[in-house]
């Protein structure tokens, strides 16, 4: 059977098969390849997104933009101000407004129950560019980061998940091992472990497709013959600032060290993050926090962050890849 993703939402990655998903890999993949070689064809001529922004954005935003630019679409940005959502406007009505102009919309925002009621609401494609439980796009661009640096199949690989295991970042990035067929390893504090619905929800998941998931309180178990170890920022957008003091103390033991790559045993191993890392005091918060408590780094150490095992800034580039191969799929012809 032919993969049409055509009029699809993708709000998690629950609603993609293992071979939808690989399908957009491979999608994003030639549309890299076309774009460095100079052979992009637009696909997106006079379709037009809305990008409804509700929390802060650098990667995904211009992801966004840059890939419906290079297929020849046209975005609107709607930010935390200047629009009635949520303040005069309910989503449902916003989204009955925004599917009449728009071919599609992304969202970024607070519960994910938000962006089903404009999936449903919309009658056009609605992608989710974040919420709190979940981040779809960056985890089928941190797949493709992985396809390109190693020889495995991604059902042969081992990923560590370092910090907050309950977290977007994490918790996406276990829906889509449990697709593909990853051994994934969270090392969290018991208290920031995923619920166990979220884990029998994995292991229905990977029934199916050879995926397996552990959740230790041991970074040793954990990164033991890891390909990749991947971390977040331990304190989410649309957490409390006032958490940070509490949350450092409960997550050091998880800072991935040189020591912590070292513990691979895989001197390949790949350090990931989705980005933004506290990795020095050079961001405002970063500063502020050093002079409150005396550290340099939060989740990963400078030392590692800008190591030669460090593929951060090729899955902040293929954000923008992996977001134009689901727009295309989607959208296109
Ligand atoms: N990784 C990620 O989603 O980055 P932004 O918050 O900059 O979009
Ligand atoms: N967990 C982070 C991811 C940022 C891309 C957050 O939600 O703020």
């Amino acid at each position: 059977m032919p993969i049409n993703l055509r009029g699809r939402s993708v709000l998690t990655l629950d609603d993609l098969s293992p071979r939808e998903i690989r399908h957009l890999l491979t999608l994003a993949a030639e549309l890299k390849a076309a774009k460095s070689a100079g052979t992009e064809q637009p696909h997106l001529s006079r379709r037009n997104i809305a990008l409804i922004f509700e929390k802060d954005s650098t990667r995904t935003r211009t992801g966004f933009e840059v890939a419906a630019y290079d297929q020849g679409a046209h975005v609107t940005y709607l930010g935390p101000a200047g629009s009635h959502i949520g303040h005069k406007e309910s989503m449902k009505d916003t989204a009955r407004v925004l599917g009449r102009m728009y071919d599609a919309i992304e969202y970024r925002g607070f519960g994910q129950k938000i962006a089903e009621v404009l999936a449903a609401n919309a009658g056009v494609p609605v992608y989710n560019g974040l919420t709190d439980e979940t981040h779809p796009t960056q985890t089928l661009a941190d797949f493709m980061t992985m396809r390109e640096y190693t020889h495995k199949h991604l059902s042969d690989i081992t990923v560590a998940f370092l910090g907050d295991g309950r977290d977007n970042v994490g918790l996406s990035l276990a829906i889509g091992a449990a697709k593909v067929g990853i051994n994934l390893r969270i090392a969290s504090p018991r208290e920031f472990w995923p619920d166990q619905s979220f884990i029998d929800h994995f292991n229905d998941i990977a029934r199916d497709t050879g995926g397996q998931l552990l959740v230790t309180e041991s970074v040793e178990d954990a990164v033991k013959g890891a390909d990749f170890i991947y971390t977040d920022v331990w304190l989410s957008m649309g957490e409390s600032e006032d958490e940070w003091p509490e949350r450092i103390r409960q997550l050091t033991p998880y800072r991935v060290t040189t020591a912590v790559m070292e513990a691979t045993g895989n001197p390949y191993a790949k350090f990931m993050h989705c980005l933004p890392a506290f990795h020095n005091a050079e961001t405002e918060v970063g500063a502020a926090l050093e002079k409150q408590l005396g550290i340099d780094c939060m989740e990963v150490t400078d030392e590692v962050f800008e190591s030669q095992a460090s593929i951060v800034f090729d899955q902040a580039e293929n954000r923008m890849h992996t977001i134009k191969a689901i727009l295309v799929a989607t959208m296109a012809g």
